[in-house]
Formats: C-alpha cells, sequence, structure tokens
C-alpha cells in the first residue's frame, strides 16, 4: 500500500477525528496479541480500532475519555466488540489517571498491562462543534472540561482569578510574550460585564493584539486556559508515574503530544524513570485525585523502571501532514518497563 493510501484509509473514524501516525504509534504500543493494553485518549476510536485490529480473540482494550460525547460515540462505534459473548474492549467514562488504579475482579493486580497509549489534546469533533469552548472560532459557553464537573469552568477561572495569577497561566500554559497585557484587558473587563462565552474572550484579545499576532495568540491563550482548567500537564505526570507499576516487564508507553509543555513532561519523566536510583530517597505520596488509590506512592527505585525507546520523538511523515494538517505538531515517545 502507498504511504498515501495508508493515511487516506486511517480515516475510517468518518470526520469525528482523523488519528494521529496511526500506524506508527499502534507499531510501538502492540507487542503481545494476546494482552491487555489501555487507550487512555479515546477521541473518536480510531487508534482503538486499530488496537483492536490487532489483537487475538483474547486480547483486550481498556478505553477512557473524560468526554461524554466520545464515550457516547465510541459505545455506538464499537457496539459488536462490546457486546460480544467475550467483549473486546471495555469504555471507561474517566480520566486516563484511573488507569493506574483499575482494579479486576475487585482484586489489584500489581502487572497488568502490556502497553498504554496517550494521544493527548483535543480532537477535531470538540474543535469543530465547539461544545465545551475549546475553539475562538465556534461561539459557545467557556467551559473547557474535558469531564469532571468538580473544577471550575472556565468562565469561572476568568471571574475569580487574580490578575498575576491569571498572566502566570498565561505564560506558563501557553508561553504567550503578551500575557501581562491580556491578563490585564481581561481584569479590566470582568469589572464591566462577565466573560462566559468564547467569543467574550475572543473579543478581549482582539482589542488589546495586533492584528498580525491574533490567531497565534487566540490559540495560546486558549490552550492556556484549557490546560489549567483540566490540570492537564499534572494529570499526564502522574499518569506517566502511576502506570508503570501496572505494566508487564516488555509493556510500553506511547505517547503523542501537540505542544512543547506535554512534550517536555513526557521527555523529563520517561529520563526520570530510566534513571538508576538509590533506595534512600523519601518516598512522596501520589495523589490520585478522584481515582481512589490511597496507598499508591511515587516510587523510589534502585534499577531504572523504564528504557526509552525514542531518544528523539518521532514526527509524522510529510505525506500524513499534507492529508491531515492537525498532525503537523505531533511528537511520538516510547518507553518500555525493564
Ligand atoms: C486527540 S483526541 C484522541 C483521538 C483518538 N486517538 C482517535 O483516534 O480518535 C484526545 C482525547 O483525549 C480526551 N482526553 C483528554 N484528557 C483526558 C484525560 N485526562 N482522560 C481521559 N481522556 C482525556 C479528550 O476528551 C479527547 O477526546
Amino acid at each position: 500500500m502507498s504511504e498515501k493510501g495508508i493515511y487516506t484509509a486511517s480515516n475510517a473514524s468518518g470526520d469525528y477525528h482523523v488519528p494521529v501516525m496511526l500506524q506508527e504509534a499502534c507499531d510501538w504500543l502492540v507487542t503481545n496479541p494476546d494482552g491487555t493494553y489501555i487507550d487512555g485518549t479515546l477521541g473518536g476510536g480510531g487508534h482503538a480500532a486499530e488496537i483492536l485490529r490487532r489483537l487475538s480473540p483474547v486480547g483486550h482494550l481498556i478505553a477512557f475519555d473524560e468526554d461524554k460525547e466520545a464515550i457516547e460515540h465510541a459505545r455506538e462505534r464499537f457496539r459488536d466488540e462490546m457486546q460480544a459473548s467475550s467483549p473486546r474492549i471495555t469504555i471507561c467514562h474517566s480520566s486516563f489517571l484511573c488507569a493506574c488504579s483499575i482494579k479486576r475482579d475487585g482484586k489489584p493486580q500489581a502487572q497488568d498491562f502490556w502497553g498504554i497509549l496517550l494521544d493527548l489534546g483535543v480532537s477535531s469533533r470538540q474543535l469543530d462543534t465547539g461544545g465545551i469552548g475549546l475553539s475562538y472560532r465556534v461561539n459557545s459557553h467557556l467551559d473547557m472540561r474535558f469531564g469532571s464537573r468538580d473544577k471550575p469552568p472556565a468562565s469561572e477561572l476568568i471571574a475569580t482569578t487574580k490578575q498575576g495569577d491569571l498572566e502566570h497561566i498565561l505564560r506558563k500554559y501557553g508561553e504567550e510574550p503578551l500575557a501581562k497585557v491580556i491578563a490585564r484587558r481581561i481584569v479590566e473587563v470582568r469589572r464591566v460585564a462577565p466573560v462566559v462565552s468564547t467569543f467574550d474572550l475572543r473579543a478581549i484579545i482582539e482589542s488589546c493584539v495586533p492584528q498580525h499576532k491574533l490567531q497565534q495568540t487566540l490559540s495560546r491563550v486558549f490552550q492556556a486556559l484549557r490546560i489549567a482548567v483540566n490540570n492537564e500537564l499534572e494529570v499526564l505526570e502522574q499518569t506517566l508515574y502511576g502506570i508503570v507499576p501496572r505494566l508487564v516487564r516488555g509493556g510500553r508507553i506511547v505517547v503523542l503530544t501537540y505542544h512543547s509543555l506535554e512534550d517536555r513532561v513526557v521527555k523529563r519523566v520517561f529520563q526520570d524513570l530510566a534513571k538508576q536510583r538509590t533506595l534512600s530517597g523519601s518516598t512522596q505520596p501520589l495523589s490520585l485525585g478522584s481515582c481512589h488509590t490511597a496507598d499508591a506512592t511515587t516510587p523510589k527505585f534502585a534499577e531504572p523502571q523504564v528504557r526509552i525507546l525514542t531518544k528523539k520523538p518521532l514526527v509524522p511523515r510529510a505525506e500524513e501532514i499534507s492529508i491531515n494538517p492537525r498532525a503537523r505538531s505531533a511528537k511520538l515517545r516510547v518507553a518500555e518497563k525493564c
């Protein structure tokens, strides 16, 4: 099959989302067709379908998404696999952080999984429909929460966060050079009227940023708020540390990132897990949020826990980017449990 054929065929999920680096990610992930795997970011189910295609009848996929719409779509898409006499996929409406604490038959199993895939960020559907307020192109409520209603929506964050902290969020999670100007303008505007919609926020940015910088600034500001609202970087870090004890030897962690902040977290945690350590370090408690694993700790290991298989991140081929421009910023990193 030509490369073009591969990438065209990968759009099997219709227009929900075109999976990025589909074959490469699954080549790295699936090394034992009889194993149990985690897809932490189900989305439109493109990667999940390819993983299932590679598994034998005894292999199993446990798939997570925090987004209710993604879960409904996947339950429809994988109805046959779920209803088979021995189901091949389990779909969980929760954060991928919960993969670290899955229990089977009521008992935790120390080493369960042959691999986990995290394809971070947002799906095309989430951007195109604007449902949860992730896109500055569609007017909707400025919510930005993928799932849990326990945390405040972006509109509340904007209403209640001090100017200096807003500036910090924009700088830290958006690497936004105009963070100070934008934070000041947000505070001026919210004194007069609440900022409740994506277009309210867009109008604020338009009023204080030069036209030629507008598109990039809008992307960075929306990204920053989304990361802050969903606590994305902390959840990613906790999941990478927390999943390692659940992998079999040779099991793999495959992560696709779409911006440098995420990629840096993956690189740093992989390097940390790949280090030789002494056991004298203190053991720090690891909070797994709503996933209830009080006994989980950040482990301090004597031996390296993983081997890094991608010294440099892999990127999509030009052919894929020409067919799916949303793939252009993707980076793929892989580590293997020692
Ligand atoms: C890029 S899309 C995944 C696309 C998917 N691989 C496919 O082939 O269609 C990312 C998905 O991850 C979900 N997501 C983001 N953070 C999450 C988290 N902490 N836990 C579970 N799902 C999450 C989003 O709701 C979104 O549906």
